[in-house]
């Protein structure tokens, strides 16, 4: 479907907003829509039309078995999404909701299997952002809404990076500001006995062992139930290289003998790295680190590097997400994370 058969949305071309009534109206209309959240932005349509959840698909380039998390306002609304809810899956969304955490849980009969991409789960999440929560109380559904990117590519985390990704094919832009947290949300399967991430983020294994009191699992290897954990996600276009602080300066070598244009994503700059090299900040904390890298990663791209070299934060707490996340921009996947 092209950009250009949407029809227009009073007042939303162009710049970002914060029009939360002219975003409901456009998710009536079955109409997209740039929805900030703590984790990144959203690319919004409303869950139960099948015309708006195609248009989802389209504007991502995102291929039709991919299935898409659905925002909901309350955990209430539960019970009409997912046909059985374990106490395991209960404790974790009073402890972790509103927040940036996704459940997997088995789909309600009524769920669009294009929702779900086909599949007999649902993934549902109630996220904190305010905005967010002004729009799914005043629409009062569910909200499918996948990361507001092209297919494969990095993840928005401001409204401008929204407009960048998918320009008309959203009819409006809420602009909630930079995001809180900077990276996806943790998913975890509550379907069976076993409580399982399937993809790492900011609430991490302990915490989810803390209130279920049972061993949480990292799903191993990738798999095509989440293309969250396909090898090559989140990627820039320059080729990103892994390298402990210590070998940097030896890769920019390398690579300035092969006349790349490198630079360097880190949370130090060493002295002995040539002025002429960009350094990409990634802030000092881990929560700094998570806001910083996505920014980070469009920053590579606008700077047209070849060569991104970066230096992984140890693996450690919200480090783990951070490294799923480097992992995947270098084409690595699970292999050494
Ligand atoms: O933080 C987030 O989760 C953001 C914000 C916008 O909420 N959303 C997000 O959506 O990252 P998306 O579509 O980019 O990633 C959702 C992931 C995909 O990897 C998808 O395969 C997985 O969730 N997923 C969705 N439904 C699933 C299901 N029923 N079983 C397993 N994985 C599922
Ligand atoms: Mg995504």
């Amino acid at each position: 479907m092209s950009a250009a058969s949407f029809p227009a949305v009073e007042g939303a071309a162009g710049a970002p907003s914060t029009d939360v009534d002219a975003a409901v109206e456009a998710l009536r209309r079955g109409l997209l829509v740039g929805l900030p959240t703590e984790t990144v932005y959203g690319l919004g349509a409303d869950a139960s039309n099948p015309t708006a959840v195609a248009r989802v698909f389209a504007a991502k380039g995102r291929p039709a078995d991919h299935p898409l998390i659905v925002h909901l306002h309350r955990a209430a609304q539960l019970p009409q999404w997912a046909s059985h809810i374990p106490t395991a899956a209960w404790k974790l969304a009073e402890a972790f909701w509103p927040g940036p955490l996704t459940l997997v849980l088995p789909r309600a009969p009524g769920v669009l299997a294009a929702v779900t991409g086909g599949l007999d789960t649902v993934a549902l999440r109630i996220p904190a952002h305010p905005l967010a929560q002004d729009v799914l109380e005043a629409f009062g559904g569910g909200i499918a809404a996948p990361s507001a990117n092209r297919h494969k590519k990095i993840s928005p985390t401001t409204a401008g990076d929204v407009r960048e990704e998918l320009g008309d094919a959203v009819a409006l832009v809420l602009d909630g500001g930079a995001c809180r947290v900077g990276i996806e949300s943790t998913i975890v399967d509550v379907t069976t006995d076993e409580v399982r991430i399937l993809r790492p983020g900011a609430i991490g294994a302990e915490d989810l062992q803390r209130v279920t009191g049972q061993a949480a699992v990292l799903a191993p290897g990738p798999s095509v139930r989440a293309p969250g954990r396909m090898n090559l996600h989140y990627a820039p276009q320059a080729r990103v290289v892994l390298v402990p602080a210590g070998q940097v300066a030896e890769e920019i070598g390398h690579c300035l003998a092969r006349r790349e244009r490198v630079g360097v994503l880190s949370r130090q700059r060493a002295p002995a790295w040539p002025v002429e090299v960009p350094w990409l900040p990634l802030g000092t904390s881990p929560e700094e680190q998570a806001r910083q890298l996505y920014r980070r990663l469009r920053e590579a791209d606008r700077l047209r590097l070849d060569v991104l070299i970066a230096v992984p934060p140890p693996d450690r707490g919200l480090g783990h997400a951070l490294r799923d996340r480097l992992w995947r921009a270098a084409g690595l996947g699970d292999r050494l994370a």
